[in-house]
This record gives C-alpha cells, structure tokens and sequence, in this order.
C-alpha cells in the first residue's frame, strides 16, 4: 500500500537493539508519511507487532536474547502476525544468512548501513503486494460466500422440489382413489336402481302367478268328489286368468326394457348399419319411431334441418342418440310437458362437418351437475326409472363410433342445448 492521502497511515515496526542510525531511518519514514513504532529486542517486537499491527516490520537479524529468524519464526507462528510481512536488515551479506531469512518467513532483506530509498522502496513494493494480496483473498472469500449461496439456493430449490414432487405424487394417488372410489359409487347406484326398478315387475308377476295358482287349486277342489262347478265361478276364473297374463306380460316386458337398457351399455362395436343417409329425412324417421315407442309425444318438435346434407356413417347409432335425447327431454326437461317444444337444427359446419343442434325450452341443468352428466350412472331420477347410462352411451357413441365431440350448455328456467358435431363421412 502506497502511501496516499485516502488511505488510512500504514504503520511500520522496527526492531533492531542499536537505534544509532535508526533516528534518521525512522524520521524520513515518517515524514514520507508512515506511522513508525520501535521496539529494542525481539520478545518486545512480538509483543508490540502484536499490539500495534504493523502493515510492514523492519527487523534486525543480529539482537541480544532472540535473534531476528526466531523472532521472524515466532512472529509466523502467531496467527494475528503471521501475515504481516518482514523485511530483514542485515549487516551479513552471504548467501546461508538471505536463505535463512526467506526460510524463516521474511519475504525480503535490506543490507546495513541501510540506504534509505532503497528501504522505501521496498517497504513500498511490499506493501503494494500484501494490499493486493488482501484484496484477492478479500475476493476469494466473496466468491466463497457466493459459492456457498448458491449451494444452499440449490439445496433449497431441490428440498421443495422433492416437496412438490411428493406432494403431485399424493394428489394423483388421491385422485385415483376418488375415481375409484366414484365409479363404485356410481356402479353401486347403478346396481340398487336396477334392482330397484327389477324389484316391481318380478314382485308383480310373482303375485300374478300365486294367485292364479291358488285360484287353480279352489276351482280342483271345488270339482272333486263329484261336485259341479257354477257358469259364475268358472267366467269370473277366466277373467282372473286374463288379467293376471295381462299383468304378466307387462310385468314381464317391463322387466325385458330394463335389462335392454342395461345392455346398451355395451353397444359400441361397429356393425353393418353403415351407410349414406339424408340427415333431415333420418331425424324425421327417428322422431316418428320416437312417437310409435312412447306414444303421443306431448311436447311441440320444430325442425330446422338442410335438406341437401348427405350423410355416410352409422344410421342406427344416429337413431339411437336421438331417441335418447328425445327421451330425456320427455323424462327431465319439462315441469309442464305440453307447454314444452324441442327444437332440432342441422347444418354443415364445414366441407366434412356437420353440427347437430338439440334444444329444449324447459328447466335446464343446474351448473353444479352439468360436468356430470356424461359421467356413467349418474341420474337424477334414481328408482323412477332413471339409469344413467343414456347420456353415457350418447357421449360414447358420438366420440367413437361417430368419431365426433358433444357438448353440452343448460340455462336454468331456459332451457337445454346439446351441441353434437361429427363428420359427415365416418370411418368405415
Ligand atoms: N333435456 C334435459 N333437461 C334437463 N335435465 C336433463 C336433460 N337431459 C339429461 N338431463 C339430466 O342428465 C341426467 C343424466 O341423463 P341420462 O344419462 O340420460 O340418465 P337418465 O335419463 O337415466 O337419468 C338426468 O338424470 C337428468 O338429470
Ligand atoms: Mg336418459
């Protein structure tokens, strides 16, 4: 360090037993602006070095008691000192006394007498060095510090990744758990409404079969041991007999609807039914079959259908995604079915698309069950006939079979909107 007016007065130490021709060494230093501190031996050098800092010691190698190397040793051995460079004077000029005193951790020597530039210089030289020297391990410790940041930044950053990754790993475990766990939900709904709705038709049928048996058995014993069976008697048994195949028969078919519907379910494969069709005529066919199945639609049906649109895909799968449609306007749409009307809109959406529009003006589908109700087995109307499986088979049909998308937007009090866009070819 150079002495300059900014930086802070370096200190110097000299050590040396004769101060005869110290007086003038130390007050030229001085004057060139050093602080100058003397001590007379080498256990008082060490102890002063110790208390003053010194940036730089002169020390004297020839002294009573210690002499400069051991001081020199001691003063390397001591970590507050051990940096502070030494410069020795030595009146010695050979060669053994310049390498003891590089061994013994000087880092340079002046010859005595001394001459008084040269020692300048070299105090100047070293301090230059030692301030550089500070300023790389200064440097070195920030780059240090930084190093040590940004491993801990790391280690943070990988500790809350693992979090995160534990934490993905739970939620998709959670996740599959309540899928799971909603899909037997859903099949154990499914299976208490089926058995529910099975429950009336066999219960009725069984009764119907009870009675004519018994019914059976009083007109055998009436006619045995010889007795004669009344005209009366033997009408009012046909009756019975008539009404309870009546009841039979509609127990019985009733029963046969929900098992079809059950089975529809499975009806996906792809079979012979495809084929070109004209949209409007299909969906007028469909409605009429719609009308021959339920009887009397009660509800008004406008269509809005271009006429010119040839399709080539699946007709019977088309019928059917229709049909549940209808039928799901009939079963949930209206409070008041005659004030109802269902609106159906065909149109070519591009070169090989077609959208179907199927309106209804009734209630609509509150927002909280409207992302439920492809879902399979969901319905609102479990043990009154409801299965869930309409919308499902509709969903699944539309996406795969027909290779399209359905969609779905309700407006409570407005009413229901399914949007069904496919191409107008489907994949053989
Ligand atoms: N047009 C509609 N208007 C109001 N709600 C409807 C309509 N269509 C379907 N839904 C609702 O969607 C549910 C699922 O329909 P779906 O899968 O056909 O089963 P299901 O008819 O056996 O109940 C119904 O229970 C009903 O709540
Ligand atoms: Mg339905």
């Amino acid at each position: 360090m150079a002495v300059s007016p900014e930086a802070s007065i370096p200190t110097l130490l000299i050590i040396d037993d004769t101060p005869a021709n110290l007086g003038v060494v130390a007050a030229y230093l001085e004057d060139k602006g050093f602080e100058v501190s003397i001590a007379n031996n080498g256990e008082d050098g060490i102890k002063r070095a110790l208390r003053v800092r010194p940036d730089l010691i002169l020390l004297d190698v020839m002294m009573p008691g210690i002499n400069g190397f051991e001081t020199c040793r001691r003063l390397k051995a001591i970590p507050e000192t051990r940096d502070i460079p030494v410069i020795f004077m030595t009146a010695l000029s050979d060669t053994d006394d310049k390498l003891t005193g590089f061994e013994a951790g000087g880092v340079d020597y002046v010859t005595k007498p001394i001459q008084i530039a040269e020692v300048l210089v070299r105090i100047n030289t070293h301090l230059a060095l030692r301030a550089a020297a500070e300023q790389l391990a200064q440097r070195n410790r920030v780059l240090q510090e930084e190093l040590e940041a940004r491993r801990r930044a790391e280690m943070a950053l990988d500790e809350a990744n693992q979090h995160l990754s534990a934490a993905l790993k739970s939620l998709e475990s959670s996740q599959e758990r309540l899928v799971r766990s909603a899909k037997l939900a859903g099949l154990g709904a499914l299976v208490t409404g089926i058995a529910h709705e099975l429950n009336t038709p066999i219960g009725n049928a069984l009764l119907t079969a009870s009675t004519i048996r018994t019914e059976v058995q009083s007109l055998r014993s009436q006619m045995a041991g010889g007795g004669t069976l009344r005209r009366t008697s033997f009408e009012n048994f046909l009756l019975l007999v008539e009404r309870g195949t009546e009841m039979l028969d509609s127990s019985l078919r009733r029963s046969g609807d929900l098992v079809q519907k059950f089975k529809q379910i499975a009806v996906l494969q792809k079979s012979n039914q495809r084929g070109e069709f004209c949209l409007d005529t299909l969906i007028r066919d469909a409605t009429m079959s719609f009308q021959l199945q339920t009887g009397e639609i009660p509800f008004a049906i406008e269509f809005d259908v271009d006429p010119s649109i040839m399709m080539e895909s699946y007709f019977l799968t088309f019928e059917h995604v229709l049909s549940n449609l209808y039928s799901n306007a009939l079963r949930h749409a209206f409070d008041d079915p005659a004030a109802g009307r269902v609106r159906i809109e065909g149109t070519m959406i591009s070169n090989d698309w077609v959208r179907l529009v199927f309106n209804d003006n009734g209630k609509g589908i509150p927002l909280d069950r409207l992302g439920n109700i492809f879902d399979p087995f969901y319905t609102t109307q479990l043990g009154q006939g409801g299965s869930g499986i309409g919308l499902y088979t509709v969903h699944n049909q539309v996406t795969q079979l027909l290779g399209g998308r359905i969609d779905v937007e309700s407006t409570l009090g407005k009413g229901t909107r399914f949007v069904i866009d496919i191409p107008r070819v489907a994949d053989a």
